[in-house]
């Protein structure tokens, strides 16, 4: 199946770097996507003929797929000269592999979300929809297959792929394959919840690779646990670790933009000032409104600091931006609004006529997001368990004076900022309170030299070297 004119490098991910808007006078508008990856890539520039395969994830790309060289390739105007192949999985098939598989049972699992009382059930319309995953990674593996060189490397991204590596490995023996998941890895008793047959089958779908990247020691270990118990051990694959970074350049240039000050004036004054007239403090939290976020705790935790805490009340304003993520699933939904509900509450019992307790924006604006970062006093990162957490990275990067970070053990970042956070159990709303005090009334020198250190340890790994990092040991350098 190999191409002679076939790409020497290859990225697989179910989102791409683009996305299209059908407009009302059926013309289609590009928007580029933001992000880790995409910046990481870019770093190998399209000199490199990489191809980026992806899925549409909606109408307004399918018919993109199908307008544009039916998805083999993009216009380059629109992906910032990438080569970029998008593929029209029927729509059925791509709902049941992304919102019933991917969102609804690999992420509960690696994210351990399960109301297990009651889930997760495992009945003939799993297995129903397990047979799109099935024909989704098909077609991801179909298309890479094409579209690789002799000997090319591919690098399939997360838990949306598991099974690309198994088949394109089958398909062409000649091609490096790595793996990096973006996601925690459950521990092996979450991880066996799934059926026997389906965790043997996710597991050596992965082992396809020659080797498999994850953003922590924790995740790749636990991995590694789940294959001793469960497939006789990794075989010949290797595992690494790549903790992606922030991209400091471009964050800090990115946030001294126009755009980036105007909102500053307008959450400026939303803050307000206390009674006394000095500036209030600022509790900044950003999060995709994703169930493993812990948003709702962590308004809890502000409300018991407002409540144990008389003398904050006035005095610190909460910005919490909680964006729209998978609102196709009646859960995100759900959760959305219980993050609105708790928000509007503490504002009815702790608000007066010049002060906004919680100030909730739920409309994705990244300028805007940038903005808080400048302002953040205190940011607030808490997640219940989180692959990474880029927000942790970001904002000691760009807070013009310097934030203390109030950091969650379960995030992967705390394996690289944890020394320099004020580390919380998630669960514990008394404990985060306790926090967000210490936080506050850190001294103004401590947070500048804790932030300091947090902003180098955050921008380690930028995203280019992070991808680059994977392609030399791909290349061979045992690990
Ligand atoms: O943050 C973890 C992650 O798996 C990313 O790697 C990936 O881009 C994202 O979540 C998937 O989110 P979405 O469902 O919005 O594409």
């Amino acid at each position: 199946m190999a191409s002679t004119h076939g790409a020497e490098v290859l990225v697989a991910s179910n989102r791409g770097p683009v996305s299209y808007e059908l407009l009302e006078d059926g013309s289609l508008r590009a928007r580029r996507g933001g992000g880790g990856l995409v910046s990481g890539l870019s770093a190998i520039g399209p000199e490199a003929g990489a191809v980026w395969v992806c899925a549409a994830l909606g109408d307004a790309d399918r018919e993109a797929a199908r307008r544009f060289e039916g998805g083999r390739r993009l216009p380059s105007d629109a992906t910032g000269g990438q080569q970029v192949r998008m593929l029209d999985i029927d729509a059925a098939v791509f709902a049941d592999a992304y919102n019933g598989i991917a969102n609804s049972v690999l992420w509960f699992v690696h994210h351990m979300l399960y109301q297990t009382p009651l889930e997760p059930v495992f009945d003939a319309e799993f297995r129903r929809q397990w047979a799109s995953y099935e024909a989704y990674n098909l077609a991801f593996a179909e298309a890479l297959a094409e579209e690789a060189a002799e000997g090319a490397a591919v690098v399939v991204q997360d838990y949306h792929l598991t099974l690309v590596p198994g088949m394109l490995r089958d398909f062409r023996p000649d091609v490096r394959i790595g793996h990096f998941s973006h996601t925690p890895w459950a521990p092996v008793d979450y991880f066996r919840m799934l059926p026997d047959d389906i965790a043997e089958q996710v597991l050596r779908g992965m082992l396809g690779a020659d080797r498999l990247g994850f953003l922590t020691r924790r995740w790749a270990d636990a991995f590694t646990g789940c294959c001793d118990a469960l497939v006789d051990g990794l075989g010949g694959t290797r595992v690494g670790v790549h903790g992606l970074g922030a991209d400091a350049e471009f964050l800090r240039e990115r946030a001294h933009r126009a755009d980036v000050d105007e909102r500053m004036a307008a959450l400026r004054e939303e803050i307000g000032t206390a009674p006394d007239g000095a500036p209030r403090r600022t509790v900044v939290r950003v999060d995709r409104t994703e169930l493993s976020k812990n948003i709702v705790r962590g308004l809890l935790a502000y409300e018991q600091l407002l409540e144990d805490r008389p003398e904050w009340r006035e005095r610190v304003t909460h910005l919490a931006f909680a964006y729209p993520s998978r609102q196709d699933l009646a859960v995100y939904r759900d959760y959305t609004a219980e993050v609105q509900r708790v928000a509007q509450e503490i504002n009815d019992r702790f608000g007066t006529p010049g002060w906004t307790p919680v100030v909730l924006h739920v409309r994705d604006d990244f300028a805007r997001s940038l903005a808080a970062y400048r302002l953040a006093d205190v940011a607030l990162v808490n997640p219940i368990r989180d692959g990474m957490n880029l927000v942790a990275k970001e904002v000691p990067v760009v807070s013009d004076a310097g934030c203390a970070l109030v950091l969650s053990r379960e995030a992967g970042a705390y394996a690289e900022l944890g020394e320099d956070a004020v580390v919380v159990n998630p669960y514990d709303v008394t404990g985060t309170a306790r926090a967000l005090h210490e936080a506050l009334t850190m001294p103004a020198h401590e947070r500048a030299e804790r932030s300091k250190r947090l902003a180098a340890a955050a921008t380690a790994l930028p995203p280019a070297q992070w991808f680059l990092d994977q392609l030399t040991e791909l290349n061979g350098r045992p690990d």
